[in-house]
């Protein structure tokens, strides 16, 4: 069976998308920085699930390094999943410019340098398809996130551009934006259990709407609607709100 390659694969949404696909028959290459902390999660996926699972080092900030890694690939991935972000601290990012940086570095940056070779590999095989986490908060920049959100946005556009490309050689690129997701870069926030997913939720989601070779999945499916709200303020009133 072939395999797909899931970056970021410490995140709990990762984790929670790599055993749907392994549930599905798919090989996985989980690759991450120090990954080595999921050699059981890697083992326990190969046995229960009866497939092959490898773990690959990779820095998303080291983009001299990424070339090299996806060329040691020994089975090309017929797709690739992007879970990687980093949230950052806000009011640190406004005086820190390394806080900015590593937020849109992590975020954008980093995502482009990687997904820059995948996109010319799948071009070329004229198969494949590329998953790419982005945000809700990517649709409107808010204070109290905007320098992860103009980083998400930019990677919602990038994707947008690249689905455009890679149309014609039947390559498919789902955008994925999650609402509020219960994992670790939300554990110190207080968010409103109702409109809270679960990483196997958004899982699961990401799964289908990839399998159907959806365009842009909002998750949960509600997020679309607020979101459409949200968007919709004019600029005067928005600038004066607090959400
Ligand atoms: N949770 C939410 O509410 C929410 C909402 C919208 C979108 N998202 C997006 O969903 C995706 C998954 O996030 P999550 O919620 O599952 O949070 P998470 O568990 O914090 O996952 C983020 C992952 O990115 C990895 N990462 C950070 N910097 C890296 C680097 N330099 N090189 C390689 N990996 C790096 C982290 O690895 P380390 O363990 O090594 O730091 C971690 O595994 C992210 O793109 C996030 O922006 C999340």
């Amino acid at each position: 069976m072939s395999y797909i390659l899931i970056v970021g694969a410490k995140s709990d949404i990762a984790k929670a998308v790599a055993r749907e696909y392994a549930n599905s028959g798919y090989n996985i290459y989980l690759a991450g920085r120090k990954i080595d902390t999921l050699d059981a999660f890697a083992k326990d996926l190969t046995i229960r699930y009866q497939i092959e699972a490898k773990l690959v080092e990779l820095d998303i900030l080291n983009f001299k390094s990424h070339q090299e890694i996806y060329n040691s690939l020994d089975k090309k991935p017929v797709g690739v999943i992007t879970a990687v972000g980093y949230l950052g601290n806000q009011e640190l990012a406004q005086k820190d410019f390394n806080e900015a940086k590593r937020i849109i570095d992590t975020n954008y940056t980093g995502v482009v340098s990687l997904l820059n070779i995948v996109a010319n590999d799948f071009e070329e095989r004229k198969e494949g398809f590329i998953v790419g986490i982005s945000s809700v908060a990517g649709d409107r920049g808010r204070k109290s996130n905007y320098i992860y959100g103009s980083a998400k946005a930019a990677l919602t556009t990038y994707l947008s551009g690249l689905r455009n490309r890679l149309s014609s050689v039947n390559v498919k690129v789902l955008t994925v934006k999650p609402g509020f997701v219960d994992t670790q870069m939300t554990k110190d926030l207080d968010l409103p259990k109702k409109l809270t997913a679960t990483p196997k939720e958004v899982a699961k989601d990401i799964f289908n709407a990839q399998q159907k070779g959806k365009d842009i999945l909002y998750t949960k499916w509600f997020w679309r609607y607020i979101m459409l709200i949200i968007k919709t303020i004019p600029e005067w009133k928005f600038k004066n709100m607090s959400i």
